[in-house]
């Protein structure tokens, strides 16, 4: 698996402020994580790439980053802008901030809000805080109690990576437990009020692996094991569901990196029955709700996903898309305000998918597991975009046997 794209900025947006070199360990090639990496390198941090997962950070400590001379462009990745967000508000300095096509339409109100209050100057902005961003950070930042009224990682790490900055105490609370790798990281690295240059290990991508797993669940005859994935309890939502929807997913050789739990998964082809997804549920899963609708297609019965509202501001709006996506195959799915219901069919035939997938790496891989059991003549408009997170994802289908000419991209 490629490294979990989560604690892969982590270990280069935190890694850059520790006090010397950070040794990572099973980076993802993806071009998010690449984003990361570049804008580092404009504020004067050196990261260099190894080859196979292998990187060092050169760590500049909290104090060492210097001035852009040019935009810092974080393409596809949100988690980049947010949380680098959060660093630059402790710099004082000016940076422009800018996003590919989706990124532009991403919501930064969330995390700027915060942020003024703690100091951090908004020069220019476009419409109602969209991207571009012009910033200028100042030290020390004011510490505060942020109440946030959403369940969000970028939110919650911005707030504390700006923490780290402030003149007291910083604390967030949020409605639901969202990821929580900024903290443990913080924890791997802390030493006293500054960040120790301390090995990172990047465990396999679970958000990745799930549609591998997913394959083996849709595809008849199908036993696949994936190896050294992380199992952060705030992540794993997705095993869970499909616990619910009848399938079990056997965790192995247990062991830990850097305080993220990591374990070898494996699944086989199951028969699968609707459920309902909401709650605590919903944001421990948020990212696979798309990919647990897709196999919901497949489910006895229906399957309702509530309290997930947070996907309309994903890479794209993910509950239109996804409902979108799984009509297109002819799947019987209706949308809600904060969710949506597929109703499930395994004997229904497919037809083959027409699907945009406009900026959206994981609506891309949906709709190439749909045909893999639809008839041939499916296709899949963007679908480069899945290199923003599995770039071998298509050779990592073909190499478990499946039919990937079902899939004309
Ligand atoms: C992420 C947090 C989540 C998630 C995103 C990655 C992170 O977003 O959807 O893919 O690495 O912090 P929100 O913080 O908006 O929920």
């Amino acid at each position: 698996m490629p490294g979990d794209k989560s604690i892969g900025h982590r270990s280069l947006l935190i890694g850059a402020l520790c006090d010397g070199d950070v040794a990572v360990t099973g980076l993802s090639d993806g071009e998010d994580n690449r984003s990361s990496a570049r804008v580092l390198g404009q504020l004067g941090v050196s990261i260099v790439r190894h080859g196979d997962g292998r990187a060092t950070v050169h760590g500049v400590g909290l104090e060492g980053l210097s001035p852009p001379r040019e935009p810092l462009d974080c393409g596809n990745s949100g988690t980049t802008m947010r949380l680098l967000l959060g660093i630059l508000a402790g710099q004082p300095f000016e940076a422009t901030l800018v996003g590919d096509h989706s990124l532009s339409r991403r919501p930064m109100k969330r995390v700027l809000a915060p942020l003024r209050r703690m100091g951090l100057e908004v020069l220019a902005a476009r419409d109602d805080d969209y991207p571009p961003l012009t910033v200028r950070g100042r030290r020390p930042l004011t510490a505060i109690h942020y109440d946030s009224p959403i369940a969000s990682a970028q939110i919650k790490s911005a707030i504390m990576l700006a923490g780290l900055y402030a003149d007291g105490e910083t604390t967030v609370t949020e409605p639901e437990l969202s990821r929580d790798h900024s903290e443990r990281m913080l924890a791997w690295l802390r030493s006293g009020k500054r960040l120790a240059a301390r090995p990172i290990h990047v465990p396999g991508d679970l958000s990745s692996a799930a549609f591998l797993l997913g394959a083996a669940l849709l595809v008849p005859g199908s036993d696949v094991v994936v190896e050294d994935v992380g199992v952060n309890p705030t992540r794993t939502g997705f095993l869970d569901a499909l616990a619910l929807m009848g399938a079990h997913v056997a965790h192995t050789a247990p062991r830990e990196h850097n305080h993220e739990p990591a374990a070898d998964l494996h699944v086989r082809h199951a028969a699968l029955v609707g459920t309902r997804i909401a709650g605590a549920l919903s944001v421990r899963a948020i990212d696979e709700l798309p990919l647990l609708a897709t196999l919901a297609a497949r489910a006895r019965g229906a399957t309702e996903i509530r309290d997930a509202r947070e996907l309309r501001v994903k890479e794209s709006d993910r509950i239109a898309k996804t409902v979108a996506m799984l009509r297109s195959f002819g799947v019987d799915a209706v949308e809600h305000d904060d969710g949506l219901t597929v109703h499930g069919d395994p004997e229904r035939p497919l037809s083959p998918g027409q699907v945009d997938a406009d900026g959206d790496h994981r609506i891309a891989m949906c709709a190439s597991l749909l045909a893999l059991v639809a008839p041939p003549g499916t296709e899949i408009r963007g679908a480069e975009t899945i290199a923003t997170s599995f770039p071998s994802f298509h050779d990592a289908l073909a190499a478990l046997g499946a039919d990937t000419r079902l899939i004309r991209t």
